[in-house]
């Protein structure tokens, strides 16, 4: 398989987790591509996570939607890559109010296709979805695993707006011939993740003295990949994945909720005491499970930083060490930041 080299990568969601870990990556390991970071600034976008790279020629940012049709024209102008990451991205969120899903992961992904159409010079477009696509897999049978040819069968109104993304991608490709790839991976965790997703609200509560909700019986399971590994493995796929196709991302670390927990714990010198069952998630989806075998025997991927507990360890060290960042994400001042990098805009 070839490899593309790039001169302008414009990242969507670039300030939220996975974003800004990418635009990290891509600053450190491609210094000679320019990089333009698009992200809204919804409440999990923060620039504090991108922090030092303010005086950084090679990178830019631009607060706006990419909904917006005319900024994101404007944005992709002389852009040969783009990399699709910004969305909502939390499941109980899109179950309390899905209306913020569908306008930013579907309407925003179709106006963000459509200006890379325009685009003058045609760029490969990388949609980040998700193993939610899938649905999900009983807990009885282990040897079942999402392939790419499983069908999807979203649960939640996150996946069901994922998965019209993932699919408008696909008619892009199919219908106009645009050079488009798509990723699905399993969950993230890592450094600047916002404290909503299980982990680091774990984490941050136990430093708090509070307890952990953990929903229903605590038998759910979910594959954890570090997202340095996903990174890698989004930019793996840019650079080198076929047009048309879609590959799976996992961290072959699936676990139960409750191992989950209690590995939490165990690093935090904490005991089962701190635990409170709580009722269950809506449509809770009992089991992800990626096969990844695809990415690693056509593009030669596989994870090298996830394995537990050593992974795990470290993050949470990570937030454990960097309190001052989701305390104030946790009291929303990160967006101080913000107005004094960039003013108010
Ligand atoms: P996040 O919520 O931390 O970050 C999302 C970013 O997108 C934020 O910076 C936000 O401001 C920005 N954004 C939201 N709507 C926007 C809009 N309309 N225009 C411009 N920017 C907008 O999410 P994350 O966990 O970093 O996830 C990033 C992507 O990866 C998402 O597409 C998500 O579906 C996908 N994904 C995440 C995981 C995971 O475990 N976190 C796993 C698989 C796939
Ligand atoms: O699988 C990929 C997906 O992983 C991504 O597409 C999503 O963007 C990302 O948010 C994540 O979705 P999940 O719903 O799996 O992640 P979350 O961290 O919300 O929950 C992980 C598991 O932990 C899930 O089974 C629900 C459970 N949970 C979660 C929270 C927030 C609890 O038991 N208690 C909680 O308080």
């Amino acid at each position: 398989m070839s490899e593309r080299a790039f001169e302008h990568i414009v990242v969507t969601g670039g300030a939220g987790f996975i974003g800004a870990n990418f635009v990290r990556l891509l600053r450190r390991e491609r210094p000679g591509v320019r990089v333009t970071n698009v992200d809204l600034l919804t409440y999990s976008g923060n620039l504090e996570n991108l922090a030092g790279l303010e005086g950084d020629d090679g990178y830019r940012f631009v607060k706006g939607d990419v909904g917006d049709a005319a900024l994101m024209d404007e944005v992709l102008r002389d852009a040969d890559g783009v990399v699709h990451m910004a969305a909502e991205s939390h499941v109980d969120r899109s179950i309390m109010d899905s209306r913020p899903f569908i306008v930013s992961n579907v309407l925003g992904t179709q106006t963000l296709l459509d200006a890379a159409r325009r685009s003058p010079r045609k760029p490969r477009f990388l949609y980040v979805s998700t193993d939610e696509v899938y649905g999900s897999l009983p807990l009885d049978k282990p040897e079942e695993l999402f392939t790419e040819e499983t069908p999807l069968q979203p649960n939640s109104p996150y996946a069901a707006s994922k998965a019209g993304g993932d699919v408008l991608v696909r008619a892009a490709h199919h219908t106009f011939g645009m050079d488009c790839v798509t990723t699905r991976c399993s969950n993230n965790f890592g450094a600047y993740q916002f404290p909503e997703k299980v982990i680091p609200l774990f984490v941050t509560n136990l430093i708090e003295g509070k307890k952990v909700p953990l929903y229903g019986d605590g038998k759910n399971v979910r594959d954890w990949l570090h997202v340095e590994d996903h990174c890698e493995a989004i930019l793996t796929v840019l650079e080198r994945g076929a047009a048309g196709e879609v590959y799976n991302v996992g961290g072959n670390n699936e676990r139960t909720n409750l191992e989950l927990t209690h590995s939490i714990l165990a690093a935090m010198g904490k005991g089962e005491a701190m635990i409170e069952y709580v009722p269950d998630r809506l449509g809770h989806d009992r089991r992800y499970a990626i096969d990844a075998r695809k990415i690693k025997r056509e593009l030669g991927w596989e994870p090298t930083r996830s394995a537990w507990p050593g992974a795990l360890e470290s993050t949470v060290r990570w937030y454990v060490e960097h309190a001052e960042w989701w305390q104030r994400v946790r009291s929303g001042a990160y967006r101080a930041y913000y107005e004094k990098q960039y003013g108010e805009r």
